[in-house]
């Protein structure tokens, strides 16, 4: 086996983009921008990037400032929401990361038109959805990202039908998606399912009154994006109030949408015949920055958090206070220091604003290294402690009975060779090797690429010692080839 050292976005040697694109002809660098035409017939996750790996020694306290991300979860719903209108929707601080460049691909294959900014705009795309010819969510892309289902809603609101595929099980649980498709059948819509996809079609939704059996995010974003064109009022309730749905509901808004109480339990939208274009600036991500907030606690670090919203925060910042943590908290900003032995406390995972399941794994690493027990209950998915034996290997002492973990601290962490499960278990490994003794090598790092932005580079820039490596192997699957 052959290692070799890797760009950041993957590929060995000299940075490329993942996606070769052609200029759109603007004179200016800041604001040029990149429109994406693939053709989907070859699309495939690049399999040298299957095969990377992260090299980290542990030890370093992390110390400086680290620039948040914009929201993944709240990304993906903003570019699904841009099929509800055939004018240009503009949207901001999108996280460069696997995910988001899976629903580009997504929504290029139904025939939007996507731009990116490059330059200091890279952050920036513009979707231009009018002209949408296939309504078809496949299953090739689904089953790398189960938000792909956020099409659903909009496809049926604005074209009148929609081919998504069942997304299926997934390493946290069996996540079904029973609640969207009863939603929309709340809305009017006939729904089939056959040969894996959900086949939905309906002349126009209506409004209706949808009481969500269980409090779902994805859910309650497709559904409400699927209730903007209705004809009526449509009223939800035990809506998800997850600072992503808010945000949704803002876009919206901006697009014309008429909806009030999101971010409330309750949340009721009035129809309108036509959304129109709008700008929009997506919120920090909160599952970031919490995870760069854990990595400084445990290194001993004195990390400055810019561009993130500590109100998004309150249940983890509440709690590493009962561990003996200082965090100072600004408006777009938050300091965290720790230069003392951190009290064991339990947690259980909740809908927001209570302790996020998005978290549960990296604050278990936190809890190896408190001094007493921690009990830790995961109640949102029923099948996410995949981290707990790998936690294990690297010395942690933790038992998993059902959904609670009993994690007995303080126990040193030893370096050792690793594996990804999901995209939060990674983080929480991440974040292990940063306080283990030795070189521990994290395989499977595609799931880490799938919601955090180039978090080596970032980790790198606040002192710690990490490296992304990558096996030579031969090209197995075609790159996207790119028709203009
Ligand atoms: C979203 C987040 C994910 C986070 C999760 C919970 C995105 C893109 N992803 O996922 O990062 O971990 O919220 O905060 O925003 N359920 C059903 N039927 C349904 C839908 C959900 O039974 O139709 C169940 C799920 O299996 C799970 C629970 O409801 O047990 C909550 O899931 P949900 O909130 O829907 O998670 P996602 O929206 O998929």
């Amino acid at each position: 086996m052959k290692l070799v050292p890797k760009s950041p976005n993957g590929n060995p040697g000299k940075a490329e983009p993942l996606l070769s694109v052609g200029d759109s002809g603007f004179k200016k660098p800041v604001s040029r921008t990149r429109t994406i035409r693939i053709d989907f017939r070859n699309v495939a996750i690049a399999p040298e990037s299957l095969m990377d790996k992260f090299v980290i020694r542990g030890g370093n306290p992390l110390v400086g400032s680290v620039r948040i991300s914009g929201a993944k979860n709240a990304a993906l719903p903003a570019m699904a929401a841009a099929i509800l209108t055939d004018e240009p929707v503009i949207l901001e601080n999108i996280p460069d990361v696997r995910d988001i460049q899976t629903e580009r691909n997504l929504l290029v294959s139904m025939g939007a038109e996507v731009e990116l900014g490059y330059g200091r705009a890279s952050h920036r795309t513009t979707i231009s959805c009018n002209n949408l010819v296939n309504p078809e969510a496949a299953y090739e892309l689904v089953k790398t990202m189960r938000a792909s289902t956020l099409v659903l809603g909009p496809l049926l609101a604005r074209m009148g039908r929609a081919r998504v595929s069942q997304p299926g099980g997934c390493a946290i649980g069996a996540r079904p998606i029973d609640l969207h498709i009863k939603g929309l059948e709340r809305l009017g819509a006939s729904i089939k399912q056959e040969h894996g996809y959900i086949e939905a079609s309906a002349d126009r939704l209506r409004g209706g009154h949808i009481i969500f059996d269980k409090i779902t995010v994805t859910g309650t974003e497709d559904l409400m994006m699927a209730a903007t064109l209705a004809e009526g009022e449509t009223i939800m309730e035990n809506c998800a109030r997850e600072p992503e749905v808010v945000d949704l509901a803002a876009l919206l808004t901006k697009m014309g949408a008429k909806i009030s109480g999101a971010g409330t339990h309750t949340i009721r939208i009035h129809g309108v015949e036509k959304l129109h274009g709008a700008r929009h600036r997506i919120i920090p991500d909160r599952i970031e920055a919490a995870t760069f907030v854990i990595a400084a606690v445990l290194t001993g670090g004195d990390l400055q958090l810019i561009n993130c919203d500590p109100s998004h925060l309150g249940s983890l910042i509440q709690k590493l206070e009962e561990c003996g943590v200082s965090i100072k908290a600004g408006t777009d900003s938050m300091r965290v220091t720790n230069g003392h032995q951190l009290e064991a406390a339990d947690i259980s995972t909740e809908e927001f604003p209570g302790f996020p399941t998005d978290m549960q794994a990296q604050y278990m690493t936190l809890a190896t290294q408190s001094q007493g027990t921690s009990i830790i209950t995961e109640n949102i998915f029923e099948n996410r402690f995949m981290h707990a034996g790998e936690l294990a290997r690297m010395g942690a002492n933790i038992k998993v009975k059902g959904s609670r973990a009993i994690v007995r601290g303080k126990t040193p962490l030893s370096s050792a060779a690793v594996q990804c499960s999901d995209l939060r278990a990674s983080a929480s490994l991440v974040i292990a090797a940063l306080v283990a003794d030795g070189e521990t090598i994290i395989d499977r790092v595609y799931h880490i690429d799938r919601g955090y932005e180039r978090i080596e580079e970032k980790l790198k820039g606040v002192g710690a010692q990490i490296r992304r490596i990558g096996e030579i192997l031969p090209k197995r699957a075609a790159a996207p080839s790119v028709v203009a």
